[in-house]
């Protein structure tokens, strides 16, 4: 977020910085909403990114261990499926890149098979795009790199404007879980808009298993989870001169094993209201209110298989790790 260039007036005798006006208005507009929630997209900042990596380092956190499997061992049959017969080049486009942990497999792989491409990993973070630039020129030296910071649309827009090459987009992670089923349906057609016949995408979906496997994912003995949801309170406290009282915030965790949904609410332990010093402007919470944070929705095999031919692409492939926990669908755009 650019929190550092031209001011503009949001009250009467009070500035903010532009990047901050969007934030602003982004918290407002969720906490004056009911039920009260707020935008996942701001939970990463330089705080926000080391407690993120804490999660996906926790030991009851599968997700990465499984999707890593698959990177690590089916390498070989990703860059078939990518490459299909196809010896131009291409742009190897990932959204929402973290650190790539992932995706350096691949890319590393690509590299020493001599196969000719960009990798332009997109994110919301700038730090996340700075740090990764740093990282992958040491790790991978020579990797033609085009790190774009912003929203994934936008960014994939430029992208296309950048080279007119075949792309190859990786949305791992189960990031597409983090958004209810049918905005995620809205945004593999959005996906595919920005995409020609015969470019791939593959999409990490975290599948169904033992409910208590799930929750506890999400609800780590060491607290990093909790941590990450509620520096996003300490967050709008720091850069949007607000007062919640953070501790008086308890983290509540859920999973519905019958819709897949795995939800995460902060509950305001008291009555408390909520000053924005700023603008002036106040949010009130009853004692036992919620606050909406996150999704992270879990799909049937079937459910997966059904949102491609919905949405404008023909499945090619489904890899899985071994437990069968976590799916990376390889689409082909029709
Ligand atoms: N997309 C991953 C998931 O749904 C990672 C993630 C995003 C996450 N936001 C999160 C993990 C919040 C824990 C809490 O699991």
């Amino acid at each position: 977020m650019n929190t550092e260039t031209n001011t503009v007036t949001v009250n009467t005798n009070h500035t903010v910085t532009v990047g901050t006006q969007q934030f602003y208005d982004d918290v407002i507009a969720g906490l004056t909403t009911m039920p009260k929630r707020l935008d996942s997209k701001y939970f990463y900042d330089a705080i926000g990114d080391v407690l993120f990596q804490g999660i996906m380092n926790s030991p009851e956190y599968y997700l990465t261990n499984c999707e890593l499997e698959i990177f690590s061992n089916q390498v070989d049959v990703i860059t078939r499926l990518i490459l299909a017969d196809n010896d131009e080049g291409f742009d190897l486009i990932e959204l929402g890149a973290g650190d790539a942990t992932k995706s350096t497999y691949l890319l590393g792989y690509l590299m020493k098979q001599d196969v000719d491409f960009t990798y332009l990993p997109i994110d919301i973070s700038a730090n996340v795009i700075r740090l990764l630039d740093n990282e992958l020129s040491k790790k991978l030296p020579g990797l033609k790199f085009e790190g774009l910071n912003g929203d994934y649309f936008d960014m994939l827009t430029k992208a296309a404007t950048l080279s007119d090459k075949r792309k190859v987009v990786l949305f791992m992670g189960s990031n597409i879980g983090n958004m209810p089923v049918d905005k995620a349906e809205q945004f593999c057609k959005e996906l595919r808009r920005h995409l020609s016949p015969g470019d791939i995408v593959i999409i990490g979906f975290d599948l169904k298993k033992n409910p208590q496997t799930i929750l506890d994912a999400y609800n780590d003995k060491a607290g990093v989870t909790k941590q990450f949801n509620l520096n996003l309170l300490t967050r709008i406290n720091r850069e949007l001169n607000a007062d919640f009282m953070v501790d008086q915030f308890e983290h509540y965790p859920t999973y519905d094993p019958e819709t897949g949904s795995c939800k995460s609410f902060l509950i305001s332990c008291c009555e408390q209201k909520v000053h924005f010093r700023s603008s002036g402007k106040t949010i009130h919470f009853h004692k036992d209110e919620y606050i909406h944070m996150e999704i992270s929705q879990k799909f049937t095999l079937q459910q997966i298989k059904d949102m491609a031919v919905n949405t404008g692409f023909s499945p090619i492939k489904y890899l899985f790790d071994d437990k069968e926990w976590f799916t990376d669908a390889v689409w082909v755009a029709k």
